[in-house]
């Protein structure tokens, strides 16, 4: 066990290239992932699930940015990546900052509530923004809302429900419509003949179930998925270090990784990270 497990460790640190390390909760940051991969073909990712401790979205702050700050401390030497992104707006929200000051020699790419480009392309001033409660009463949001939005009404609407909702549909193919649709009804208003027009998708696992949620809304709206951005901006970090230098190594020489800070992952997760392109070493934890 302890050679296998050592084998999947040098096989996710000891590459030419180093790694991108991407981070969340659970299958959220894979929305990241796959425009990362799009951006960055020849490139290798460690995706890191913190399934031991999801969902993030219930804990309380100083006790979750403790977790993660610890985490990091042990996943940076292991894994030697060239950047992390924390492909998660409820932890970006809280530790982005901390994250930045505790290992300051390394580069993070946060992922928090698109609110600019939301308050630049509104029509009817309302905007609401989607997320965990942890993210809503976060005041990097309100700051967001405060610095970038402060000509528009921006609704915050806090979900218990779905992320978990977008794991179950994402393994089992399962997702309750009436669910989904009661969780999004409070992104819509109506105020002075005008209707909410953007809604903001600000927890990376809600992407997986956008088209559940054009279907059961009162009304079409944009609907803002910040992956693309999130990946162009690892990109772009990369450039300084190593990203123009092409990996030494042909790509697929050393797999892509998921590990889970359980240790473990069942069958239907298994597949799912296959899925992804992404190989599930036995018995790798943080
Ligand atoms: N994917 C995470 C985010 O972007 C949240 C999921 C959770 O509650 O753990 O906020």
């Amino acid at each position: 066990m302890i050679e296998q497990r050592k084998a999947a460790e040098s096989a996710a640190a000891g590459s030419c290239s180093r790694p991108v390390l991407m981070f969340d909760s659970g299958i959220g940051g894979l929305t990241v992932l796959r425009e990362a991969r799009v951006l960055m073909p020849d490139r290798r990712f460690v995706y890191i699930v913190d399934d031991a401790a999801f969902p993030y979205g219930a804990w309380d702050e100083p006790a979750l940015r403790a977790h993660i700050l610890s985490l990091f401390g042990a996943l940076l030497p292991r894994y030697r990546p060239a950047i992390s992104v924390i492909a998660c707006n409820t932890a970006s929200t809280l530790v982005i900052d901390a994250l930045r000051e505790a290992f300051p020699g390394h580069s993070f790419v946060g992922t928090v509530p698109a609110i600019k480009p939301a308050a630049e392309r509104t029509r009817s001033g309302l905007v609401s923004v989607l997320a965990t409660p942890g993210t809503v009463k976060r005041q990097y949001t309100r700051d967001l809302i405060e610095t970038w939005a402060r000509k528009c009404h921006v609704r915050l609407v806090g979900s218990d429900k779905l992320a978990s909702l977008a794991e179950t549909y994402m393994r089992d193919g399962f997702v309750d419509e009436t669910v989904v649709r009661a969780e999004i009804a409070p992104c819509f208003l109506e105020r002075d003949g005008a209707r909410t027009d953007i809604v903001v998708l600000a927890c990376t696992h809600y992407p997986f179930l956008v088209n559940r949620m054009r279907k059961t809304a009162p009304w079409p709206v944009d609907w803002i998925d910040p992956a693309e951005a999130i990946a162009r901006r690892a990109l772009s970090l990369l450039s300084g270090s190593d990203r123009a230098r092409p990996p030494v190594q042909p790509r697929g020489a050393e797999p892509d990784v998921a590990v889970f800070t359980t240790g473990k992952a069942d069958f239907a997760t298994r597949r799912l990270m296959q899925g992804f392109g992404l190989t599930v070493p036995e018995m790798a934890g943080t």
